[in-house]
């Protein structure tokens, strides 16, 4: 069966690239580290001298390796604080869907390989693995870490009622200002389903005690419509499909037949599933913001310079959305769309600095 979601980050290491343009997920992938460092101490206290990773949804560009760095690191200071002396090696995998650009991952893994690590270095081994995460992918009780960063609010498709337009969202592509009630219904509904067989299919996987901590979108309130602040990024991108609708550039029927496979969760839904299917102990959970501008280090409210801030947040959405928008709209409007998208957003900047929130949750599994 095809993947229906068809998501990928835009592939190489060029200007317009997700590996170009992923310093926001690297800064989320940083601020982990003392929770990722807690997880692995436990799942090392208590795993024999081999241990399995898995990051899921690890795109092509700096984060997938720096995801691997950043494993080897909590590795290497556990053995060390605990002195052990078990010789400890690690098994990598790392999965996203086969449109991802592993190409890339494997050229760049080359060249971290032969960095060598320093002499505490555990001695580790990294292999691919295409697949949806909505999908079997391990054997049973063999995996010890499951990380993903950024990825779990990508939905495994499109509400089908939406991708069979029984249903429209006119003038959206996401849960937006105008987004019928029935409509929102069925992106929520898609995002129970699929999150419920993750933690499903993940318990299966992990051994008992195993851990995953996962980090992705969400929002902050219980607020639908507009979905909270996440949804003001994909409302601009609509703004700037519907000017291109005005201009005659796009028909108006393939912007109203566009929808993202996206659900932006608040921290209750997500605890809720979890709790409902009792496979998983809370062991943290946070919910953070962070701002759209990935060029932007300041925790002020304070735009300083819109037009600039505006073309760093275009090209971050960019970087994420072209394939899916090329592959619907074609390569023909992609320029002057992120043109456009970028004089929106700087626009909306004038208003109010841009911010999303991301939900932090680390999960202990019990014995089965
Ligand atoms: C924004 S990128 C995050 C990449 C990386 N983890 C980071 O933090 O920079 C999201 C990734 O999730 C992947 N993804 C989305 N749905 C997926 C699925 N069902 N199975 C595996 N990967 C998926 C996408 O292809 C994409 O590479």
């Amino acid at each position: 069966m095809a993947e229906a979601s068809g998501v990928r980050m835009a592939p190489g290491n060029g200007e317009n690239s997700y590996a170009t343009n992923s310093r926001l997920q690297e800064k989320a992938i940083l601020e982990t580290r003392p929770v990722l460092s807690k997880a692995i101490e436990e799942v090392l206290s208590t795993c024999d001298s081999t241990m399995v990773v898995a990051d899921l949804g690890c795109s092509s560009g700096p984060n997938t390796l720096l995801v691997v760095s950043e494993v080897i690191g909590a590795i290497r200071a556990y053995t060390k604080k605990a002195d052990d002396t078990r010789g400890v090696e690690v098994q990598f995998f790392l999965n996203d869907l086969p449109g991802n650009d592993f190409n890339f991952v494997f050229r760049s893994l080359e060249y971290y390989h032969n960095l060598g690590g320093g002499k505490d270095t555990p001695p580790y081994y990294v292999a691919g693995l295409p697949g949806s995460y909505y999908r079997k992918l391990f054997p049973r009780r063999s995996v010890h870490l499951f990380h993903s960063s950024y990825s779990l609010m990508w939905r495994s498709k499109i509400p089908p009622e939406l991708s069979s337009c029984t249903h429209l969202n006119e003038g959206n592509i996401y849960i937006g200002k105008t987004t019928p009630p029935i409509v929102i219904k069925m992106f929520q509904e898609q995002f129970q389903k699929d999150f419920e067989l993750f933690l499903t299919l993940r318990s299966r996987e992990l051994v008992n005690g195993g851990r995953m901590l996962l980090t992705f979108l969400g929002r902050k309130s219980e607020e639908m419509l507009m979905h909270g602040d996440v949804a003001t990024a994909f409302e601009w991108v609509s703004i700037s499909l519907q000017s291109l609708v005005q201009k005659g550039r796009v028909e108006k029927e393939k912007l109203d037949s566009f929808n993202l496979p996206y659900y932006a969760p608040s921290v209750k839904e997500v605890n809720a599933l979890i709790n409902k299917n009792a496979l998983f102990d809370i062991d943290h959970v946070k919910l953070s913001e962070s701002t759209w501008d990935p060029l932007d280090d300041s925790e002020d409210d304070t735009v300083l310079d819109c037009a600039n801030s505006g073309a760093n947040i275009a090209k971050c959405i960019r970087a994420v959305l072209e394939p899916l928008i090329v592959d619907h709209f074609g390569e023909d409007i992609i320029e002057e769309l992120f043109m456009v998208h970028a004089s929106t957003v700087a626009k909306h900047l004038e208003i109010a600095k841009a911010k999303y929130p991301i939900i932090m949750v680390s999960l202990k599994k019990g014995m089965d």
